[in-house]
């Protein structure tokens, strides 16, 4: 086998085809945050940046700008879609802490909510569900990003609504699920 494989190695010598392990170690992912820093460093600013609809998109007699402001406008909304589509892509890494160890979840304590070590152990024992939900936010994303790209405010409110709920599905299932 061994030899088999050095000599397929010799025949595509130069297309870098013989060191794949290396190179799958090298691309291979690094956790380094919790889920929470997630969410607080690049889930709710992208979600808050593709919901920073211009002054003249929500009102017809407001500010009228020149093309190239609304461009750029409609380019920082799609930047936050972009974004917010991908942070899924983080919360869904194996072996990703939910909440760094000490520290309390958000409104640890009140009626309704999990503390940290039983979101964590919920989130391990019901990981499809986890991984729905944030696929859900995953599909809401790209739907903004797709009426931004249609210029649609109206599809845009849409989608944006769709965020909105995807989160809250979330955060009611693994953080607050008895909340009122
Ligand atoms: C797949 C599940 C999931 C989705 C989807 C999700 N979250 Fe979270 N979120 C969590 C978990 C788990 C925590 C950790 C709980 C905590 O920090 O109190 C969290 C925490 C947060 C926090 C930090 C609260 C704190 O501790 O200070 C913010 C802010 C937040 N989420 C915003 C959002 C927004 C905005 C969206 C949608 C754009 C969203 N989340 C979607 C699971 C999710």
């Amino acid at each position: 086998m061994r030899l088999q494989f050095l000599a397929a190695c010799a025949v595509l010598a130069g297309l870098a085809a013989c060191s794949p392990k290396p190179a799958d170690t090298a691309s291979a992912p690094t956790r380094i945050y919790s889920v929470q820093e997630v969410m607080k460093a690049v889930v709710a600013p992208s979600s808050a940046a593709v919901w920073k609809s211009p002054e003249w998109m929500n009102n017809p007699d407001g500010p009228q700008p020149d093309a190239k402001t609304k461009e750029a406008d409609w380019q920082a909304l799609r930047a936050g879609g972009v974004a917010l589509a991908e942070s899924t892509n983080l919360l869904v890494m194996e072996g990703r802490l939910t909440v760094q160890p000490g520290v309390k979840l958000e409104g640890e304590g009140q009626q309704g909510n999990l503390t940290a070590v039983e979101m964590d152990a919920k989130i391990k024992a019901n990981r499809p569900q986890f991984i729905k939900h944030a696929r859900a936010l995953q599909d809401a994303a790209r739907e903004t990003v797709v009426a931004i790209d249609k210029r649609s405010p109206d599809a845009l409110l849409e989608a944006g609504g769709k965020v909105d709920e995807a989160c809250e599905a979330c955060h009611k299932a693994f953080w607050y699920p008895g909340a009122p």
